[in-house]
Formats: C-alpha cells, sequence, structure tokens
C-alpha cells in the first residue's frame, strides 16, 4: 500500500490532541499521561509522547501511532480511520483507492441492511397502521421512529425469507444469521427494533408484540458471529461523541428508556438490553466516560441490579453514581408521567453508589428494636471502609453519631478497627506479577540497536555495513523493513514505521515489545560498536556450537578435522 498520504495526514496531526479528545491525560515533562483504555486499569499507566508521535502502556505494553490508536479505540479499519484523520485535516482520501477491504461479514451486514429497510417499509405500509396507532399511543412519534430505525415484521410466514432469498442469501444463511428458523421468519407481527454495534452498523432486531397476546414481550436475534449480546450496549454509538460532551454516561435497562431520554435531548444513555453486565460491557461503559450512572428501573429487580452492577464497577475503582428512580418506574415512564424538569432534575441530583447502598439498607430497619438498629450502624460502617474521602467519612461520623446519640468516638474506633480487619490480608497477598518474559542480553543488545535505528539515520548505513546475522527471523524482517523503509522515504520515524509496517503482525509485536521498554534514543559510534560485539559474539557462539554437533555426527576424520580448524578461527576471530 502506499503510505504517503497515511504519513502525509498523520504528519498534520497531533496524537496528543487525538488521544486527548478521548481520555483524559496529563503533561509530565516531555510526554503526557493517561488511563490506557485496552486493559483494566485505575492508574495513568499509558504515555503518549508528542516529539516521537506514538503512545505506550507500560502496562499492557499496548504502543502504537495515532492510527493504531484510532483502530484500536473506535474499532475502525485503517481506512476508516485515513478517512477520519483526512477530513480533519482537509486531505481527500479518494475512496477507491483506500476502500475497505471486503470482510467476510459484508453479507452479513447487508442482509441486515435490507431487513431493516424492509421492516419500516412495513411499518409505513397500511399493513402497520395498528402497531403505528400501537407507537402513537406510546408517545413515539414519526420523528423517533426514523431516527431510531423502527420497524415492523408482518403477521405472515415467509415474507422476509423470500425477499432475502430473491437477494440471492440461501436458506442456510438466513437460519444461521437469525432472521429464519426452519427456513421461515423468526419475527411475526413485532414491532422491531435495529440493535447496533458499537460502530453504528446494524447487527440484529429485537421485536415486541404490541396486541394483547401472551408471547415473550421481546424477542431478540439469536448470538450469532457478529451479534453477541453480551459485547454491546446500545445507542453506543450515538453516545461516544454525547458522553464526551456531558463528561458522563447514563446506564438504562431497555432500550424505550435510551430512546424515551434521547426525545428530551438526553444522549448520553446507553441500554443493558437486560439487567446483567458483563466484562465487555464494563471496558466499554470505562471508554465513554470515567463517570459513570447507572439509572436503572425503580422496581425492586432495578435496585437489586444497581446493587450488584454498582458493586461491581465500584470493586474495579470506578466511583459509580446512582440516579434513584420512585418504585416501579423506568426512565421511559417517568419522562412520560413527570416531563422533561423532573427528569432533569432526577439526573442532577445524583447520589454516589455508596450513599444509594446505605439508603437501601436503611429500608426495612425496624429502629425501635436495638438489634436491628446496631445491626444497621454496623453495616454502614461496614460501608464506610470502602471510602477514601476523609472529609466525607467525618461528615457521615457525625451525621450517625447524631442521628443514633453514639458517641462520635465509638464509631470512629469501630470503623478503625473494621478498616484495620480488612486490610490485613490485603497487605499480605502477594503482589501479582505479569508474566513478562525477560530478555536476556543479545535480545537487548539487537533491540537497543533496532531502537537506535528508528532514531537515527546514520545508525541504519552502518548496520548495513556490519552485515549483521541475527538469530531470529522475525528480527531479520524487522532489520530489513527498516532499511527498506528509510530508503524508500529517505527518512526514518517511529510513528511513520508503525503504519508501514502495520499489517505484518510479527514484525508489530517484536516492534511493540520494543517501544515499551526503556531503551536509549541516541548513541555515538563507540558506543554502537558495543552492541555490535555483543550481537556478533552471540552469532559466533551459536555458530561454534552448530559446528561442534556437525562434527561429533561426523565419522570422516579428515572432515572433523576441517570443522575443528574452523572452530578454532573462529574463536581466535578470524
Ligand atoms: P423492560 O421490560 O424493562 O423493557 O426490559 P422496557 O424498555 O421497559 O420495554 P417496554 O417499555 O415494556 O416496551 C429491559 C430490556 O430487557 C430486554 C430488552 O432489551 C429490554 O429493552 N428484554 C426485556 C428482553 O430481551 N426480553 C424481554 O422479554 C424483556
Ligand atoms: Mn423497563
Amino acid at each position: 500500500m502506499d503510505n504517503n498520504l497515511a504519513n502525509v495526514i498523520r504528519s498534520k496531526i497531533d496524537i496528543v490532541d487525538i488521544i486527548g479528545e478521548r481520555i483524559p491525560l496529563t503533561a509530565k515533562g516531555k510526554n503526557f499521561f493517561g488511563v490506557c483504555p485496552f486493559h483494566d486499569d485505575s492508574n495513568p499507566s499509558m504515555c503518549v509522547s508528542r516529539e516521537k508521535q506514538i503512545y505506550t502502556c507500560f502496562s499492557c505494553h499496548a504502543t502504537g501511532n495515532v492510527y493504531t490508536f484510532l483502530m484500536n479505540y473506535e474499532h475502525l479499519e485503517f481506512p476508516e480511520v485515513l478517512k477520519y484523520l483526512g477530513d480533519r485535516v482537509g486531505v481527500i482520501v479518494e475512496g477507491s483507492k483506500y476502500s475497505k477491504k471486503n470482510t467476510k461479514f459484508d453479507k452479513l451486514y447487508e442482509a441486515y441492511n435490507l431487513t431493516a429497510k424492509y421492516y419500516q417499509n412495513n411499518l409505513n405500509s397500511s399493513l402497520g397502521k395498528e402497531a403505528k396507532k400501537y407507537l402513537y399511543n406510546r408517545q413515539i412519534n414519526d420523528e423517533i421512529i426514523k431516527e431510531f430505525g423502527i420497524g415492523l415484521s408482518l403477521n405472515k410466514k415467509d415474507d422476509l425469507v423470500n425477499l432475502l432469498t430473491k437477494k440471492g442469501y440461501d436458506l442456510a444463511t438466513l437460519n444461521n444469521i437469525g432472521l429464519a428458523v426452519d427456513d421461515y421468519d423468526v419475527y411475526r407481527d413485532r414491532i422491531m427494533f435495529s440493535l447496533y454495534d458499537i460502530t453504528g452498523k446494524i447487527v440484529g432486531f429485537s421485536g415486541r408484540i404490541y396486541k394483547d397476546n401472551n408471547q415473550n414481550k421481546y424477542l431478540n436475534t439469536k448470538e450469532t458471529a457478529i451479534f453477541k449480546k453480551g459485547e454491546i450496549l446500545y445507542h453506543y454509538h450515538i453516545a461516544k461523541e454525547e458522553c464526551r460532551l456531558k463528561k458522563s454516561v447514563i446506564v438504562m435497562e431497555g432500550f424505550m428508556d435510551v430512546i424515551r431520554a434521547s426525545t428530551i435531548g438526553i444522549r448520553n444513555t446507553v441500554a443493558l438490553m437486560g439487567t446483567a453486565l458483563t466484562k465487555e460491557q464494563i471496558s466499554l461503559l470505562k471508554r465513554l466516560s470515567n463517570n459513570i450512572i447507572l439509572c436503572l428501573d425503580g422496581d425492586s429487580a432495578g435496585v437489586h441490579a444497581t446493587l450488584s452492577i454498582g458493586q461491581n464497577l465500584f470493586d474495579q475503582g470506578i466511583e459509580v453514581k446512582v440516579i434513584n428512580l420512585p418504585d416501579p418506574l423506568d426512565p421511559d415512564t417517568f419522562i412520560l408521567n413527570n416531563g422533561q424538569e423532573s427528569f432533569e432534575n432526577l439526573v442532577s441530583s445524583v447520589i454516589n453508589f455508596s450513599d444509594f447502598k446505605m439508603l437501601k439498607l436503611r429500608e426495612n430497619v425496624d429502629f425501635r428494636s436495638d438489634e436491628e438498629k446496631a445491626n444497621y450502624i454496623n453495616s454502614v460502617l461496614e460501608e464506610m471502609t470502602k471510602i477514601t474521602d476523609e472529609i466525607r467519612i467525618e461528615v457521615m461520623l457525625k451525621r450517625l453519631a447524631k442521628e443514633f446519640d453514639i458517641e462520635y468516638n465509638t464509631l470512629q474506633m469501630r470503623l478503625y478497627s473494621l478498616k484495620k480487619a480488612q486490610n490485613t490480608p490485603k497487605e499480605m497477598a502477594l503482589p501479582i506479577k505479569k508474566d513478562v518474559k525477560k530478555k536476556d542480553k543479545y535480545v537487548k543488545a539487537v533491540e537497543q540497536v533496532f531502537y537506535f535505528m528508528l532514531n537515527n539515520d546514520w545508525v541504519i548505513s552502518q548496520v548495513e555495513k556490519e552485515k549483521l546475522i541475527l538469530a531470529e527471523e522475525t528480527m531479520r524482517n524487522l532489520c530489513s523493513e527498516i532499511i527498506y523503509f528509510y530508503k524508500q522515504n529517505g527518512f526514518i520515524n517511529t510513528a511513520d514505521f508503525y503504519t508501514y509496517v502495520n499489517d505484518k503482525d510479527d514484525i508489530l509485536v517484536l516492534l511493540n515489545s520494543i517501544l515499551a521498554d526503556n531503551y536509549n534514543e541516541k548513541t555515538t559510534k563507540e558506543e554502537l560498536n558495543l552492541y555490535f560485539k555483543v550481537i556478533k559474539d552471540y552469532s559466533i557462539k551459536q555458530e561454534i556450537k552448530r559446528l561442534n554437533i556437525l562434527m561429533k555426527k561426523e565419522f570422516d576424520p579428515l572432515q572433523q578435522a576441517l570443522i575443528a580448524e574452523k572452530i578454532r578461527k573462529l574463536r581466535i576471530g578470524e
């Protein structure tokens, strides 16, 4: 691929801006630091270098340039990132040359798009009158219907299957991708909601009954290669921008809640589409914002889910907040009943997760019973051991002391001993060490030389002259790619070299490992020669080893003598 355009665009972009728009960065010396979005963390272990235009995580070793960052962070393909960055700096990226390569899932996406259009047409046809009436009754108007791509599956057994087979899809495929079951339409007579993946592509559907019948309320597309319910959050692709502006993400249960909130201008929302939260969804949430607000249903199932999801997030170091809805309303019904302003008031009166927990602890306690009262106070103190803000602790202790007429000191002592009891086992536990392969002297020397090459043109010609013999194929490949890149372009820098080797997986692994290490950038000829010597000594040693084995296998004494002579010469450095 011609990388010139990629290099031109990259040179007009500052990686610090691009990453900084997505995760908060703090300047420290020449570099910027932030919490790495590519692994579970709350420490700022990602370093972004303005000078080198690359990022490196010292913890998970993710590293790369602005292109790899956006590809991984936004889940885009290289041409899409190129187009996005090109637009930003006013460089036209021609569609054809960089057009997306056909992925094996393209046909799948196309089937879902066709289906979504078909459903939408149905809803607008005369067969859709009753469904429309249902939607209007629920205050879903045409504008919302259009915006969220709401449609209708007809009360027919093979309407969709016929349409798609005419377009060239075979029945096996349709069964496979959840649009047919036993060769017939899956969805019949339901209001259809398109489900999107995090990039905004339709990957499935959820169909809701709208007449009185005792079927499941919602019927979702089964899990397929591209639809994994636990790996998506409804509305993520829209919420992405909004969460950045609003600096928070609001998590709701159902997509009707998200749709309703959108009608009153609140769009920094996602829906779980159920009440569980998977590991993948947690990392998606963390990408949207580090200010996560739970706004689940006000019924007991919703409270239960809030407590368990909140705890899960809290345990991972995320300070969750909660919007407490009155029982049994969900955001949708609350907004319908009480209006925009009331909901906005609720949003602005969010409480911390720990306060929510204590609020819930209070419910059902009979304060006339001394035993229940003591249990309650103890569990509040138990909760408080998780709070680190000392001022908040003091405020809470004072309130408890006053409310229950207990000495402040007694409460404080109890809290202290609870904390101590919790901390002891933690301190004794051994810190978990990352399983990082230790690099020996040889590998370090080779990697250091590569790093010098990436940062100093003159080292490249020195390496060429030396004719180093490198032990591993990947090393040899990286070495020749660096030389080749320099010859092609007349310059070298890590960020552009990165684009160039982007599709060469083995080289990338080695390059990443080098960049994540702490190698020196500048060198002198004398120092460089020392590294060359380490590399050469090693290859001589390897060669002697090889010859020794050869000699042992050799029966001809004359041949043996020749090999012995070779070994002798190698030993004395001839
Ligand atoms: P809810 O039952 O709270 O849905 O389930 P809702 O948003 O209030 O729907 P309406 O207002 O009755 O139309 C929350 C989410 O759980 C999933 C759906 O994704 C829904 O949005 N769900 C619910 C199912 O998958 N299947 C069901 O039968 C019910
Ligand atoms: Mn609901």
